[in-house]
């Protein structure tokens, strides 16, 4: 099997500078060794190009931070990953803000007729400007990829929508500002807030999210964000939420989606080194794509 790994130093999606050395974070915790130690062919295509925030301005329009920069950035990668497919490897994504994932899909959604997503977040990341409280277009690539949002983000590739809210699966919930909920009630997306991970517990959550998208998709992106875990274990976030997913709890998700052989592509976001602990936040990231690509406890 081959890897393809993509680093996209972006920050422009978010106001805390630093998230762009997240895939550099990620490699000095060690990812290509971690992989290629699972007998995989690994190839790092190094970094997307993104432009430098300019100095002092945000340019933006109607609640819409850099809106230019994201949509360019994010048209570099859609190319990108759309190559690595064709090329008949897997994409792994490496961040970054959350705004890459409009790239990550845009490049991915064109290969399958009903790509599953798996939204593993403590956000919706379902805002349009309309409804963001921030202006900030990493709180944004759900809904633009649903097709709801600026014609900038929801037409990436020249295409849209990429993807059908009842393809897609959102685990570890805990901060959806109003407006993302009325969307998800509207459209009916799925989603395990910490609530029902608290109650069924994180084996029955994944085993019920497998066999939901087993049966109506044709492949299924995980696109994690590390504020999907406590802030506890993953601290280097921009935007972290406490009483989030445990470690041990993520483990097992990643497990269970390699043993299900479900997931076609990946991308593992928000790691800032700037407000981590020693790499710990990143060191956690490729512990857990260890586990989603097969690394056994016995
Ligand atoms: N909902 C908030 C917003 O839209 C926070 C979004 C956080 N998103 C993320 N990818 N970390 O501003
Ligand atoms: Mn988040
Ligand atoms: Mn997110
Ligand atoms: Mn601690």
């Amino acid at each position: 099997k081959n890897i393809s790994i993509i680093g996209v130093p972006m920050d422009l999606g978010q106001m805390r500078r630093g998230v762009d050395m997240g895939p550099s974070a990620i490699r000095y915790a060690g990812v290509v060794e971690r992989l290629e130690r699972l007998h995989y062919d690994i190839d790092d295509l190094g970094d997307i190009e993104i432009t430098r925030p300019k100095r002092g301005a945000i340019v933006g329009e109607e609640n819409l931070k850099n809106l230019r920069d994201v949509s360019e950035a994010s048209e570099k990668l859609a190319a990108k990953v759309d190559e690595v497919i064709k090329n008949g490897r897997f994409p792994l994504v490496l961040g970054g803000d959350h705004s890459i994932a409009l790239g990550s899909l845009a490049g991915i959604a064109k290969h399958y007729q009903n790509l599953g997503v798996i939204w593993y977040d403590a956000h919706g990341d379902l805002n349009t400007a309309e409804t963001s409280p921030s202006g900030n277009i990493h709180g944004m690539p759900l809904a633009a990829s649903l097709g709801i949002g600026h014609k900038a983000l929801t037409h990436i590739a020249g295409y849209s929508p990429k993807i059908k809210p009842e393809n897609i699966v959102i685990i570890g919930a805990r901060a959806l500002d109003d407006g993302e909920k009325e969307l998800i009630k509207e459209i009916g997306i799925k989603v395990y807030t910490m609530h029902e991970i608290d109650r069924l517990g994180m084996a029955t959550v994944m085993e019920e999210t497998i066999a939901y998208l087993k049966e109506r998709t044709d492949g299924v992106h995980l696109s994690l964000d590390l504020d999907g875990l406590d802030p506890h274990d993953a601290p280097g976030v921009g935007t972290p939420v406490l009483g989030g997913i445990s470690y041990r709890e993520s483990h097992l998700a990643m497990e269970m989606l390699e043993e299900a052989k479900i997931i076609t592509s990946a991308e593992f976001v928000e790691v800032n080194p700037i407000l981590d602990d020693k790499n710990k936040t990143a060191s956690v990231a490729v512990a857990l794509m260890g586990s989603l690509f097969g690394e056994k406890l016995l």
